[in-house]
């Protein structure tokens, strides 16, 4: 944090304000005002309000019961998220409007209505039942950006099965781990997907992890299809796995759905902490699929006829949160691109925008930072005035690059909402309500309402400078961590009594708006991706020729974080170039790309605390090229000049 409190002087003298347009106030799908009065009246009421919205088979007893740090949302409810999400839509005109409207990065398309997915889901589920998935059982999802996620992650909803989405850029190990920590019964994956006009191997990558996969009894094959299945020779091994294609043919077409818990387990997500272990947050039901619901409605200021259109990967928490349950919760057009924002060229995204009239706009800085860095003349060259809203999530967003996302992408007219929440979260937690809010470029403004979010300093009390931390419990918090217990205690609720350290940095300006200033744990955050410097710190040390190494976040223009390594040799090994590429190479394997350090530096010694500790804010000092601080702590301070000798004469 330190690095970033500089800059945030800067953030202070952002004078520009964004106050709500007049249409969004005059038509916006929510009333701020009401939300807000009637969340502070009595917070559990308001968010009853919400959940009421949804379709409920058996109402709930209490809205919440909280034993710190266990909360539980509407007490004896009972319901089905992909009921939620399909059957309540196909009474009325909603059956027969689309629902997913997707592209390939080849440029084929596909869509389906809500009564085209309802149909699609169900079959799936039948035919996971057919595979003896049952209620409370594990299914991995391992799948391109193409409809089938949805589909998997939905007829698992249905079933009352735990889906476990793995990002498709992980690593065959990194697979394996989650498959073996989750005791997963059904791996769901494709033949390939496609990413920049390559395959990604995902059926070969699947069949690595089941070599040390034991509880995964069946694999579940879909066939991305196109030319990509015809290049792709995808080896089935007999009883063991089984074309999606094939099932969903076989199988009935209704499928009831599972009345479920409102705290029964709807999924788990790994995401990276402090550790080198991924963990898995665990989320539930009926208060994940409320807040899920109502902030998309309310933030995004959802409409009717409106085409939405996040580019986060289903991979992530905002696929779950933001393209698949609160979207569809509320019967919304979803647009979902399998490929990469360059291919075949710098305008694939404005394209999609323009092709489809996407109103609704939701990505991550860095990939504004990129866009801004191909140039105006991209967006410049397509239509872009479908578009009504834009938002951000992901990390901080730097005020020249929200300026430039106004000014460029949304023509000065599209208010933005800056969203502030995390896997753990949920759903949102800090953001503005475009009908309502004024906004300031760079600050997440306020919690949504019903939202009790703060700053504390380290003994708890309220400043103006320190930790964010969320005071009560919200509907979509994480549950537990699966398996684990203690590190959720541990890592979210051991900092203050009863209230969620959430390991973001904060500041409050003189209107009270918020500033979320970036992780303040060993939590990276690489172009919006979480990784754990200790994650890539373990696998580093699994090759043969490292002896240690400490990994720190290290500025970048787009990336906003990239990884710097440094690295402790075994005796008699030479740092060479090619060596540094095989380090890096071996993380990509071991972790998946995203975990490839940008910068490695070999060291003779690691700079240390008399205590043994390493001493990373002096490597971030140096990966970022500036003068170090107070060395006096070291227990070797000559180790940092010539650490710092060495990066300077490599410049
Ligand atoms: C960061 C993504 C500033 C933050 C939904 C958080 C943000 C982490 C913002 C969670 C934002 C997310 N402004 N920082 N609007 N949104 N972050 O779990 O550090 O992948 O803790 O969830 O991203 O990342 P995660």
């Amino acid at each position: 944090m330190s690095s970033d409190a500089g800059s945030f002087d800067d953030l202070l003298h952002e004078d520009r304000r964004f106050p709500p347009p007049a249409e969004f106030v005059a038509q916006a799908a929510v009333d701020a005002e009401d939300l807000h009065r009637r969340a502070s009246e009595d917070r559990e009421a308001y968010w009853a309000s919400w959940a009421e919205e949804l379709d409920w088979f058996e109402p709930w007893e209490t809205v919440l019961e909280w034993d710190p740090p266990f909360a539980q949302w509407f007490v004896g409810g009972k319901l089905n998220v992909a009921h939620n999400c399909l059957d309540r839509h196909l009474r009325g005109s909603r059956r027969d409007k689309t629902a997913i409207l997707w592209e390939g990065e080849p440029g084929d398309t596909r869509s389906f209505t809500y009564s085209e997915l309802h149909k699609e889901v169900s079959a799936f589920a039948n035919a996971l039942r057919g595979l003896g998935v049952g209620k409370g059982d594990r299914v991995t999802i391992y799948l391109p950006m193409i409809p089938e996620a949805a589909v998997a992650m939905l007829a698992c909803a249905r079933i009352g099965a735990i889906h476990s989405v793995v990002f498709g850029g992980f690593s065959p190990e990194s697979l394996a781990d989650r498959n073996n920590d989750a005791e997963a019964k059904v791996l769901i994956t494709a033949d390939g997907g496609w990413r920049r006009g390559k395959v990604v191997p995902l059926k070969a990558n699947a069949d690595k992890a089941m070599e040390r996969s034991p509880t995964v009894e069946s694999v579940v094959v879909v066939r991305r299809g196109g030319e990509l299945s015809q290049q792709v020779d995808a080896r089935m091994k007999s009883g063991r796995d089984l074309w999606y294609h094939h099932l969903v043919e076989e199988a009935r077409p209704e499928c009831p759905a599972e009345v479920m818990d409102a705290e029964d387990i709807l999924y788990i997500l790994y995401t990276s902490g402090t550790t080198g272990k991924p963990k898995g947050v665990v989320h539930t039901t009926g208060g994940y699929l409320t807040q899920a619901y109502a902030t998309t409605r309310a933030v995004f200021d959802l409409q009717e006829d409106d085409v939405y259109w996040c580019t986060a990967d289903v991979g992530w928490v905002t696929g779950h949160s933001y393209i698949v349950y609160g979207p569809l919760a509320n019967g919304a057009t979803v647009l979902m691109y399998e490929g990469a924002p360059d291919h075949p060229d710098r305008g694939r995204f404005w394209e999609l925008c323009q092709n489809y009239g996407v109103s609704i706009f939701y990505t991550a800085p860095t990939a504004i930072r990129a866009f801004m860095r191909w140039g105006d003349q991209w967006p410049e060259r397509y239509d872009l005035s479908s578009l009504r809203l834009l938002g951000t999530v992901g990390e901080p967003i730097n005020p020249e690059a929200w300026m430039w996302y106004r000014e460029v992408v949304g023509g000065e007219r599209c208010p933005i909402v800056d969203t502030w929440w995390q896997t753990e979260t949920g759903a949102m937690m800090i953001t503005p309500l475009p009908g309502h809010t004024e906004t300031k470029p760079g600050s997440a403004t306020r919690p949504f309402p019903g939202i009790d979010a703060t700053i504390l300093d380290e003994d708890g009390d309220e400043t103006s400078s320190g930790y964010l931390a969320v005071t009560s419990p919200w509907p979509s918090m994480l549950r537990t961590v699966w398996g684990d217990e203690e590190r959720f205690r541990a890592t979210y609720w051991s900092k203050w009594d009863d209230v969620y350290f959430p390991g973001d940095g904060a500041k409050r300006d003189e209107d009270d708006y918020l500033w979320i200033l970036g992780r303040v744990d060993d939590v990276l955050n690489v172009a919006g991706h979480r990784i754990g410097t200790m994650e890539v710190e373990s696998a580093l040390v699994e090759h043969p020729a490292t002896a240690e190494a400490a990994v720190v976040g290290k500025k970048h223009d787009i990336k906003g974080e990239a990884i710097a390594a440094f690295v402790t040799l075994k005796e008699g090994r030479q740092g060479t170039d090619d060596l540094m590429q095989e380090l890096r190479d071996f993380v990509g394997s071991k972790i998946g790309s995203i975990a490839k350090p940008e910068m490695v530096v070999f060291t003779a010694d690691l700079p240390k605390t008399r205590s043994g500790k390493i001493m990373r804010r002096l490597l971030k000092d140096i990966a970022e090229g500036r003068t170090v601080g107070d060395t006096t702590t070291l227990a070797d301070p000559a180790v940092v000049q010539r650490l710092q000798a060495q990066h300077e004469e490599k410049g």
